[in-house]
């Protein structure tokens, strides 16, 4: 790998990720340092500070140029202040959401999993979340997020009306299904398809397509579908029963934040966003902490930067396919929480919570020990 050191664009973006990407950024240091996996970073601008610097934008077209070239890309977080008021075409055009569907990026990992150390930071009963470990699947570059026509339009006499599409063709739902069949594959061989095909056509076209591939190429995974409002209700009332869950792009929105309180805390959530494999078998990958900018607590030096490290960890696993390194780091993380560490997110009943600063401190010092 050295030779030609793989390229690893890093974006901070807004409010908190310019705060947690520091953290991750040590971390992938760490790795050339230690584990002699170099890589060749560059960074990126994206978000709102970057529309205030240049106008018209949030996405300049360096950063665009970059992404393509790059074989990972470890992103913080958009939005917060000044958000609303750049202009919603702009947004949708220049945002994050034009960088998801430029690179193509249509299957969005976000795992869950309910450290033991962490049953106390969230508000619901430990033994319903103890050993929660799944992932959803939420398709990411297609459905009511893109879908044409939209728009608010006026009716005349002060009336207005706001309209979107859900669409969805079946290559689309292909792809976002086999990914997730072949992620159950690999671990408990369970997955759930979320929808709303009693009432949608996006989704009883969904639920068709789901199945067909179910009974004709994964007749070994047990299958099972639910209706996206009893999906949310056990999700939260009996989450163990999941293994990997594949939804659209606005359920997997909704239900991954709701999951978020299974671990604790939104800020325990990494995830990773894939392309299709080009021919050479490579993907655009795209790497983020669930979280968002968080511009309540954005300078405070309180964020949490685990879900930034454990974003990293999903681009070592998914991207750099070095296992070894991803277990290690995942370890160092478990090892952090374990030793008591805690940001104030996941304070729990903890007597003190520590900087974002000092949760880096301490997962190096967790990598260092488990290295040596
Ligand atoms: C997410 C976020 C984004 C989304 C926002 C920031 C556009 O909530 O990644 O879950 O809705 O996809
Ligand atoms: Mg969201």
């Amino acid at each position: 790998m050295s030779a030609n050191k793989p390229k690893l664009l890093i974006i901070p973006g807004d409010g908190i990720g310019h705060e947690v990407i520091p953290q991750a950024t040590r971390v992938v240091n760490w790795f050339a340092d230690n584990r002699k996996i170099a890589f060749d970073i560059s960074e990126g601008e994206l978000g709102v500070g970057s529309y205030n610097k240049h106008g018209k934008t949030m996405l300049p077209d360096a950063t665009l140029e970059k992404s393509f070239k790059s074989d990972a890309i470890l992103f913080g977080a958009i939005g917060g202040d000044g958000y609303e008021d750049i202009p919603i075409d702009v947004r949708r055009e220049t945002g994050l959401l034009a960088l998801r569907r430029k690179l193509g990026l249509f299957a969005n990992l976000r795992p869950v999993v309910a450290y033991d150390e962490l049953l106390d930071a969230s508000t619901l009963k430990p033994e319903v979340i103890k050993g929660v470990d799944m992932i959803i699947v939420r398709e990411l570059s297609s459905g009511i997020y893109f879908g044409e026509p939209r728009g608010i339009e006026d009716l005349g006499n002060g009336v207005r009306r706001g309209y979107n599409t859900m669409s969805y063709t079946t290559p689309e739902i292909h792809r976002v299904l086999r990914i997730s069949f072949e992620l159950a594959r690999a671990r408990r061989n369970r997955l759930c398809s979320i929808e709303k095909s009693n009432v949608l056509e996006t989704s009883k076209l969904w639920r068709e397509e789901a199945r067909k591939i179910a009974r004709e190429e994964y007749p070994d995974v047990e299958f099972k579908e639910l209706i996206v409002d009893a999906g949310s209700m056990e999700l939260i009332r009996n989450p163990k029963q999941f293994d990997i869950i594949v939804t659209g792009n606005m359920f997997g929105d909704i239900l991954s934040d709701a999951a978020a309180m299974l671990t604790g805390s939104l800020g325990m959530l990494p995830s990773a966003s894939l392309s299709e494999p080009d021919k050479n078998g490579r993907r655009n990958a795209f790497y983020e902490p669930v979280h968002g900018a968080a511009p309540d607590i954005a300078g405070r030096n309180i964020a949490n930067p685990l879900a930034a490290i454990l974003s990293f960890a999903m681009a070592l696993r998914h991207t750099f396919e070095t296992p070894d390194e991803a277990d290690l780091l995942e370890r160092a993380v478990r090892d952090t929480v374990a030793r008591g560490v805690r940001t104030a997110d996941i304070k729990g009943t903890a007597t003190r919570a520590v900087s974002t600063r000092q949760m880096g401190d301490a997962v190096i010092e967790s990598l260092d020990r488990l290295n040596a």
